[in-house]
């Protein structure tokens, strides 16, 4: 048998316009937005590094320069840092060059997901990859990505993380249709992308990370516009899906949809709350303001 090999190289798409936090984001990508003391696309590279990735590719687009330098070495600020004393400061900055090996892919135009994760192609180079989109914050231990993994490790093949929503909230995501074969991990039979709650097969909800073959890129490259008239991920997995198996995960673990105000404001309170001090602060902040 051959020897499994978990995938070093994780896929990150940040070239798109970010309408819904608009104007914050007129300015300042989506990803950049910071959670607690890190952008957003910092806590994804962090899930990428401890599940075991060792190389990222950002698929970026026009004013998202401010992403790769954020990945650039900063020589100036760290020895300006290390004047002042602040060594702590300086090596966690110094560090954050060093968490990957980092490279860059253009996307002309944000024609959607599916024509993003194909500019990632040649990074790809035939192998399996991990898809991760940044404004989805997952907490979970061991990591959503490595989850993922242990299911293709078993059954081998794509693998899509999954999340039970209200039927209210299945116009929001892809859909899957999928036969369970054991509690939790599913063989995914259809998928569509934002169907109505009368049309959806199921409330198994596709999340942001993603697990998937090389045998991706030539759905991709055949995609027609679909939903919203973007290039959909969701319509090349469903192509995918008639040349081999995908399978499907119920991630465990918490997650915080930063792409949306709603959801940033409740992770940044999350986050908050499980650290004693800013807890402090946000619970202070809550009972004086309660009484007005
Ligand atoms: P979203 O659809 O959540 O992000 O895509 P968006 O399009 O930037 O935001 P809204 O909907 O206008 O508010 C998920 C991820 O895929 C990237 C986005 O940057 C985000 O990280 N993306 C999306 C691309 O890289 N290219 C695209 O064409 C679309």
């Amino acid at each position: 048998m051959e020897k499994y090999e978990r995938i070093k190289k994780a896929v990150f798409p940040v070239a798109g316009l970010g309408t819904r936090f608009l104007p914050a984001t007129k300015d300042i990508p989506k990803e950049m937005m910071p959670l607690i003391d890190r952008p957003l696309i910092h806590h994804g590279v962090d899930e990428a590094v401890a599940s075991g990735c060792t190389e990222v590719v950002f698929v970026t687009g026009e004013g998202k320069e401010s992403i790769r330098r954020y990945f650039e070495p900063s020589e100036l600020l760290v020895s300006t840092l290390r004047e002042r004393g602040k060594e702590a400061l300086a090596a966690k900055v110094e560090s954050i060059h060093e968490l990957a090996k980092f490279s860059y892919a253009f996307q002309e135009k944000p024609l959607g997901l599916g024509h993003a994760v194909l500019c990632a192609e040649e990074f790809c180079g035939g192998e399996y990859f991990g898809l991760l989109l940044p404004d989805d914050v997952m907490v979970a231990e061991p990591p959503v990505l490595s989850q993922l993994e242990a299911v293709r490790e078993k059954y081998g093949y794509s693998v899509l993380c999954l999340e039970e929503v209200d039927e209210k909230d299945v116009s929001r995501y892809g859909i899957v249709e999928a036969e369970e074969v054991e509690p939790g991990i599913y063989r995914v039979k259809a998928l569509v992308e934002k169907p109505s709650p009368e049309e959806a097969p199921s409330r198994l909800a596709i999340m942001g990370r993603y697990l998937l073959s090389p045998k991706i890129f030539p759905h991709l490259k055949n995609l027609k516009r679909g939903a919203g008239g973007e290039y959909q991920l969701t319509d090349a997995i469903s192509s995918l899906l008639r040349e081999e198996p995908v399978y499907a995960v119920i991630y465990r673990g918490r997650r915080h949809d930063c792409g949306v105000k709603e959801g940033w404001i409740k992770a940044t309170v999350a986050r908050a709350l499980e650290d004693p001090e800013l807890r402090k602060i946000i619970l202070d902040t809550v009972a004086e303001y309660e009484k007005i």
